[in-house]
């Protein structure tokens, strides 16, 4: 099977008005099925702008993004956002829940828009499954909670859930544990490595964090919109 996400040459220049800015240039990489990939490095060194190319959320200005062999700049509006909601779970710092909404809710209407997304093509929410994700994050108990009657970390669990119920092959994550401190960020990683094993599911988490790097099984730097050298477990990594 080819890499689930193959990066070539990608790079971005974001405009405004005469001010240029060059935020990522002639990144490539691939990412094989079920690997757990850190990219970690400074603020402002192009993570998010990777993040937001990879997950087809914006343009590169040259350069191909593959994710499963397809290339979701080729696809008209409607399909890219269709494959997109198949594929992938988003997993953001701010959690970006509704905050109207129980847990359950966010969780399900997740699952909904990713249904009208494809046509109607997927099956009815099996709630069991929703259930045995809360459970397996710990919200099993705060499932009817709104976001503002959960702690920052128990936001962040519902956020995960949210990004697994369609069980994506692939799952985006961008700073999941920026906003969290270190007993919530070690549960919140712990639990994206176990539905890495568990679902054999990809995980490319971005973070600026070289501590929570490490639970990848390689991690790649990045400095001033460069890829630096790769290292893996068994290597050193000099930070
Ligand atoms: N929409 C935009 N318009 C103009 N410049 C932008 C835009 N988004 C990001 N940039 C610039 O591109 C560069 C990379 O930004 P990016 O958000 O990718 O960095 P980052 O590594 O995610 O940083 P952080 O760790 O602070 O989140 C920065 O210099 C930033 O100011
Ligand atoms: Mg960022």
């Amino acid at each position: 099977m080819p890499p689930i996400i193959v990066a070539q040459g990608l790079s971005k220049v974001y405009r405004s008005g005469r001010i240029v800015v060059p935020a990522l240039n002639d990144v490539s990489f691939a990412v094989e099925r079920g690997e757990y990939v850190s990219i970690v490095g400074p603020s402002g060194s192009g993570k998010s702008t990777l993040f937001y190319l990879l997950g087809g959320l914006t343009r590169a200005t040259s350069g191909t993004v593959l994710i499963d062999g397809v290339d979701f700049a080729s696809l008209p509006d409607a399909e890219r956002t269709a494959v997109r909601g198949r594929k992938i779970g988003f997993v953001f710092q701010k959690f970006n829940l509704l905050p109207t909404l129980s847990a359950r809710s966010n969780i399900e209407i997740a699952y909904e828009i990713s249904g009208r997304q494809s046509g109607g093509k997927q099956p009815p929410l099996d709630e069991k499954f929703l259930v045995y994700l809360a459970e397996l994050l710990g919200i099993g108990g705060r499932l009817d909670h709104r976001p503002s009657e959960l702690s920052g970390g128990e936001q962040q669990r519902v956020a995960i859930a949210r990004a697994l119920i369609t069980r994506p092959a692939l799952v985006l994550a961008d700073e999941p544990t920026g906003n969290l401190d270190t007993a919530n960020s070690d549960t919140v990683l712990s639990m994206l490595r176990r539905s890495n094993q568990e679902f054999q599911q990809t995980v490319l988490m971005i973070t600026h964090n070289p501590e929570a790097a490490e639970i990848g099984d390689r991690i790649l730097h990045m400095r001033d919109g460069h890829l630096l050298e790769q290292s893996s477990e068994a290597m050193s990594v000099s930070h």
